[in-house]
């Protein structure tokens, strides 16, 4: 590199020795360099966690706008060390013994997970603050026998005893900690060496190597990345706990997901007891799997039925509902189904809905008013998934169609028929996955008639000892049940 001086150019030897004819000595020039590395600004997507020389209003990797925001990266490294990995031979590593998967000791949680944790896989739960994701891994840390490190972060370590005691909790293998500085927690991991590492949560963890305020995008992906490097070297399982705001505006673990091998959301509603956790990826398992728990006085109860939990407050004999056997992964849970219908008061009619897709209401709503000349232009049309469910199976599509043309007419749906298939454009009910076990839960919970798409129909389908209607078109379901 050449450096400009009042007397001349010279050179600068990057190994820090000076050139025997230069006056200038390192220690002159070093602080230069140091000062222009120190003040490096970029610019930090907040969804996406890449970073920038120059603002942007849209992100150019995850093309979200107005998420960049000015940050000071620090030129001082983290001073972990930099192990260089094995490279292995694969037919070693197929011979030898398979990967351990470690059960959580909560069936609903081992569902959502794969069958439980894999050594040296770094999970993120992800929900809003209160859902209970810090009641969750605090039973996932007793349900597991084996050495457990909770870090609290965000409570100190009598406030988590506290809440073990509540919870019933007395875990003889399972260390807290309340340290929030990322070298801190690997060094307990070091000491400890846990099997399983619970860091609650990542928004309160730090390096104070980054001059940024802990929760930021920097510090995120800073710790985020340090733990991954931490549970791939010494094959410890790292839960990582995070919160997201339900508008997103902050920056949540949005950016940890690229990292790490699994992310489980928790959801769940103010409203209602029971909590969602979801599988969004999963390197080591099948996603989409849900589980499902109640929260009471004493913490997080698994539950084994969902569909009786569902259909607990159903409303029978009005007109707009029916019920519906969705499908949560490779589980059934019956759904109940309610439409409103009322005609306008203002110009452009609502659509309103709570757990169904909103493009996908339309789809039905124009399918009704051209194939069957139901008028709806003038009307509002309010749909709820009871229970606080999110569904995006096109297999309910029947059930709201159908719903929506009972609540138009008036005239109810027979309490115990459920329906399922997907409505096409031309008014067609087309073919959907799993229609044998969805049968058998609805079975199971005593509906005695199916009106089913007649291309799903096969042998094991006409088994079950239920009353089946196959139909081809939607307009056949209606002259069954209106
Ligand atoms: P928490 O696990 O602290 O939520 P998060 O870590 O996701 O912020 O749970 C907080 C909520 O759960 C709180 O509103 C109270 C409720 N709760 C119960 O109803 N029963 C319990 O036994 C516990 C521990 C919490
Ligand atoms: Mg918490």
């Amino acid at each position: 590199m050449d450096i400009q001086n009042p007397n001349g150019i010279f050179h600068w030897d990057l190994t820090g020795k000076t050139h025997p004819c230069i006056p200038w000595s390192r220690e002159a020039i070093f602080p230069l360099f140091m000062a222009k590395l120190k003040t490096k600004i970029v610019f930090l997507c907040s969804s996406c966690g890449d970073d920038f020389p120059k603002w942007n209003g849209q992100c150019p990797s995850c093309k979200e706008w107005g998420t960049l925001s000015e940050f000071k990266a620090s030129s001082k490294k983290s001073k972990g060390k930099t192990e260089i990995r094995d490279s292995k031979f694969l037919p070693d590593v197929l011979s030898g013994a398979p990967v351990e998967r470690i059960s959580t000791g909560i069936r609903e949680a081992d569902r959502v997970l794969g069958g439980g944790f894999l050594s040296g896989a770094l999970i993120l739960l992800g929900g809003s603050p209160g859902v209970g994701k810090s009641t969750l891994a605090l039973h996932i840390c007793s349900g597991i026998d084996r050495k457990v490190l909770y870090i609290s972060a965000e409570e100190s370590e009598e406030q988590v005893a506290l809440r073990a005691r509540r919870l019933k909790i007395n875990s003889k293998y399972l260390h807290l900690s309340g340290e929030n500085e990322v070298e801190g927690i690997i060094t307990h991991i070091e000491r400890i060496s846990p099997e399983l590492v619970v860091v609650d949560s990542i928004q309160t963890v730090m390096n104070t190597g980054l001059d940024s305020l802990p929760g930021s995008p920097s510090q995120i992906r800073d710790c985020g990345q340090r733990l991954l490097e931490v549970s791939k070297q010494r094959n410890v399982t790292i839960l990582i706990v995070g919160h997201v705001t339900k508008d997103g505006t902050i920056a949540g673990p949005k950016m940890l997901e690229h990292m790490v091998d699994t992310v489980l959301y928790m959801d769940g509603d103010d409203r209602y007891d029971h909590r969602i956790l979801r599988s969004a990826k999963n390197r080591f398992g099948a996603t989409h799997e849900v589980g499902i728990f109640n929260m009471d006085s004493e913490g997080l109860k698994e539950v084994t039925n969902p569909s009786e939990m569902f259909l607990a407050e159903r409303s029978i004999n009005i007109p707009g509902t029916s019920v519906y056997p969705s499908l949560e992964g490779t589980r059934p849970i019956l759904v109940e189904v309610q439409v409103l219908v009322s005609d306008a008061n203002f110009g452009t009619p609502q659509r309103n809905l709570n757990g169904f897709d909103y493009k996908r209401l339309g789809m039905l709503i124009a399918v009704l008013e051209k194939r069957i000349g139901l008028a709806m232009g003038t009307k509002d049309v309010f749909v709820n998934l009871v229970g606080g469910l999110r569904v995006n199976d096109p297999a309910a599509d029947l059930s709201i169609i159908c719903s929506t043309a009972s609540s138009t007419m008036d005239n109810p749906i027979e309490e115990n028929t459920v329906l399922l298939g997907e409505v096409g454009l031309a008014g067609e009910v087309r073919s959907i996955s799993r229609l044998e076990h969805r049968l058998t839960e609805a079975k199971t919970l005593g509906f005695k008639t199916a009106i089913v798409p007649a291309a799903s129909m096969n042998d094991k389908v006409k088994k079950i000892e239920i009353d089946l209607h196959p139909v081809k078109f939607v307009k056949d379901a209606f002259k069954i049940l209106f």
